[in-house]
């Protein structure tokens, strides 16, 4: 399958009560990887786009707990953006793929799941570095 098919908004369990909704995700049951990871991402001002990178092994799942925002996936000749805007719900995204975020709203929550601990070296952040890697495109350089 296209890595780009890969790409996917997972529902949640909503476990809703007058007393405030709640939701869950559990590694292997949820989502398809071992969580070793979390981090999130707040305070962002307003035009601003994060994560213009790919990943060579890192897994991830990414949820708007709070707001919204945009993640545009790109596998070097087609992108899918993907807009969230509810924490009952994330996208997965599988390694080997460009993803930028943005469009974040005031006061979004970014929370990303990730099956990897922090590598940088596991980060492709030339956007034509990675269009090499991963298309085998021919390139025009001598
Ligand atoms: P980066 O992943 O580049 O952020 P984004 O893709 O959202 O723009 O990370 C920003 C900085 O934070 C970078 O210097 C690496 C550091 N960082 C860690 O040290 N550990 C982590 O787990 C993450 C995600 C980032």
């Amino acid at each position: 399958m296209e890595k780009l098919e890969q790409v996917r908004i997972i529902s949640l369990p909503r476990i809703e009560d007058p007393r405030g909704n709640l939701s869950i995700v559990e590694e292997m049951e949820h989502i398809p990887f071992a969580i070793e990871r979390s981090y999130w991402i707040y305070d962002v001002p307003g035009g601003v786009a994060r994560g213009g990178h790919a990943f060579r092994e890192q897994q991830e799942f990414i949820i708007a707990l709070s707001g919204s925002f945009d993640v545009k996936v790109d596998d070097g000749r087609q992108s899918k953006v993907f807009s969230l805007n509810r924490s009952y719900y994330g996208l997965f995204v599988p390694p080997g793929l460009w993803r930028q975020m943005d469009n974040f709203s005031t006061n979004s929550v970014a929370l990303v799941l990730s099956s990897t601990q922090f590598d940088e070296d596991d980060y492709i952040r030339d956007y034509n570095e990675f269009v090499k890697t991963y298309t085998h495109a021919p390139t025009n350089s001598l």
